[in-house]
């Protein structure tokens, strides 16, 4: 891995950089021979596509985690539904406008309503929330991560005011969706989700683990694919962490060095993409989500949940940002930042088209 760049290496990354796409083969080739040396171009290059577009602002959103109760049993996570060792919670619709009036007031102007596949939280609920939030704050996107729901009822959701929607596709490879989920949850449900979300003009995320049991470079491959022919606003990754309490405990981690790669080749796919460093990032490296930003992510999501529920939103062990007041993480974030000769951008953070 860590030979120096060979020139068809280095010939792919050229062609990535101009034309923006690859072929499958050379994706798969890309990933099996990476090195330091193309790994630092790379990143180069992402940087400067990055700094070309938003200059050195990153954006921020305010993360809060509404309810870790999920009728979904995905195999990686650690609120899934068999997890009996998990102490669940819900947020009520006044702690939510708490944390948005607080997030507020600390310079947030996107709040990621994030949680479980609940059944408490139905269109009429999440219709009435969001338009509160909106008339306090017009001037914020709200933007919601609640997993699969139909159609119809992201038309509301979306008509109720919602400017974005969060759905990782967790994996472009049918065989290997099937071996992440139960089989009661279906690979072409998400996509066709992932397809009504598009439709209904949200901005769309989708995104996937790095280091996922049974990935391969050639998932990755159908992963960045993907990417290229849905043109998601923002594309989510980090690693995959494995949760103790969970049937992929004993599974090695997903990697920073893989993982850093993976988001320079998705900057350099679509330049203005918005492309977080994650909570997973910083979790697997002290510097991690600082790494994430100087590989060309340009998004963070500092924690707006109340600390007394911040540590049972535990998707994979060790989880960062749980014992800190929300100040607290902003200003920890925005100071990560500054160390890299970054600053935290004030306004909502569109994708700039
Ligand atoms: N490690 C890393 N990321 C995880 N997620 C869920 N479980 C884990 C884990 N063990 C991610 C999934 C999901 C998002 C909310 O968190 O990709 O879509
Ligand atoms: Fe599926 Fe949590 S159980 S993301």
């Amino acid at each position: 891995m860590s030979l120096p760049m060979n020139p068809e290496i280095f010939a792919l990354i050229e062609q990535l950089s101009a034309e923006h796409t690859l072929s499958f083969s050379d994706y798969v080739f890309l990933i099996e021979h990476r090195s330091d040396a193309a790994a630092a171009e790379l990143a180069k290059r992402a940087d400067a596509k990055r700094k070309e577009i938003y200059g050195n602002q990153i954006f921020v959103r305010g993360l809060i985690e509404i309810s870790n109760i999920c009728k979904n049993n995905c195999l990686y996570c650690g609120i899934r539904r068999d997890n009996h060792s998990c102490s669940r919670y819900r947020l009520t619709e006044e702690e939510i406008l708490y944390c948005c009036r607080e997030g507020y007031d600390l310079g947030f102007r996107t709040f990621v309503l994030q949680g479980g596949e609940d059944g408490y939280y139905t269109d009429s609920v999440l219709c009435s929330l969001i338009r509160k939030i909106k008339d306090q704050h017009p001037d914020c996107a709200v933007t919601l991560s609640l997993g699969e729901r139909s159609r119809r009822s992201y038309e509301m959701l979306r008509e109720a005011g919602a400017d974005r929607y969060l759905l990782r596709h967790e994996t472009a490879d049918a065989e290997h969706y099937r071996k992440l989920h139960p089989p009661e949850m279906s690979f072409d449900h998400r996509m066709n989700c992932l397809m009504d979300l598009k439709e209904l003009s949200y901005q769309v995320g989708c995104g996937f683990m790095v280091g996922s049991p049974y990935q391969t470079p050639q998932t990755l491959a159908k992963d960045l694919k993907f990417v290229e022919t849905f043109h998601p606003d923002m594309c989510g990754i980090g690693p995959f962490i494995p949760h103790q309490a969970t049937p992929f405990a004993k599974q090695p981690a997903g990697t920073l060095e893989l993982t850093l790669y993976l988001l320079s080749i998705i900057r350099l796919i679509q330049p203005n993409i918005l492309l977080p460093a994650t909570t997973a990032l910083g979790t697997i490296d002290p510097k991690g989500r600082e790494k994430g930003i100087l590989a060309g992510a340009n998004v963070v999501m500092p924690n707006l949940s109340p600390v007394s529920v911040r540590k049972k939103y535990e998707l994979y062990d060790n989880k960062i940002c749980t014992g800190e007041e929300s100040a607290q993480c902003r200003g920890c974030l925005s100071r990560r930042m500054e160390s890299i000769g970054y600053s935290l951008a004030t306004d909502r953070g569109d994708i700039k088209k």
